[in-house]
């Protein structure tokens, strides 16, 4: 039987390979930069998880973050060390199934940009526990939650009350405040919260 860990490397690898890389921007997104000037995320230690071609994480480390960039796909990792290196940035970019991988230590803050809806639902309990363990109590985790309204993907629909069960108030702050609405160049788009990890 195949390893399903192996196909989904494969699957991601093949579209960027292929060019179906609907969700890439070219650019860092505006939520992003909205975070920044609010002074919602600071410089600190930072994990982004499915990074992309890793614009987010030039951002970041151009800013004075300590990032920590993952990705299944080899063809986004060389495109981000690529990227860093054209603008002489520092980041580590690890080459990793999120769903394996372990940090050697927590982080302040996770900028989560539509990798939740990448990962099939029945592995977003196992994501979300990660996510919960590697921010350290007190920690911000800014999430992008893809909204589709469809059934099926990737990208599969973030709902928010979905979304409320898998980041419950007993481990999670959620703001009072709306969410952020970006739009995202599929057409579809994402909503912005900045959840805070409460204690263990
Ligand atoms: C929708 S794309 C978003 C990429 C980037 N955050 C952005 O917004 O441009 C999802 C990313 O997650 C990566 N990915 C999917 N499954 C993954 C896994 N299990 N572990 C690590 N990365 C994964 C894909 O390779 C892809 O780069």
């Amino acid at each position: 039987m195949a390893d399903p860990a192996h196909s989904q490397q494969t699957e991601w690898e093949e579209r960027y390979r292929s060019g179906q890389t609907g969700w890439d921007r070219g650019d860092a997104s505006p939520a992003l930069f909205s975070w920044l000037e609010q002074g919602t995320l600071r410089p600190c230690r930072i994990l982004v998880p499915g990074c992309g071609r890793g614009y987010e994480v030039a951002v970041l480390a151009e800013r004075g973050f300590q990032v920590t960039a993952v990705d299944i796909a080899a063809s986004a990792i060389t495109f981000s060390r690529g990227l860093l290196a054209q603008h002489g940035l520092r980041a580590t970019t690890c080459l990793a199934d999120l769903l394996e991988w372990e940090p050697d230590n927590r982080f302040d803050a996770i900028y989560e940009q539509t990798s939740l809806c990448a990962l099939p639902p029945e592995k977003w309990q196992d994501y979300s526990d990660r996510l919960w363990r590697w921010l350290k109590p007190g920690g911000s985790l800014c999430a992008l939650f893809m909204q589709t309204n469809k059934t099926g993907g990737p990208p599969f629909h973030c709902a928010v009350e979905a979304m409320e069960t898998l980041f419950p108030p007993t481990r999670w702050g959620w703001p009072t405040d709306l969410p952020m609405r970006v739009g995202h160049p599929s057409g579809l788009h994402e909503l912005g919260y900045s959840l805070t990890r409460k204690p263990d």
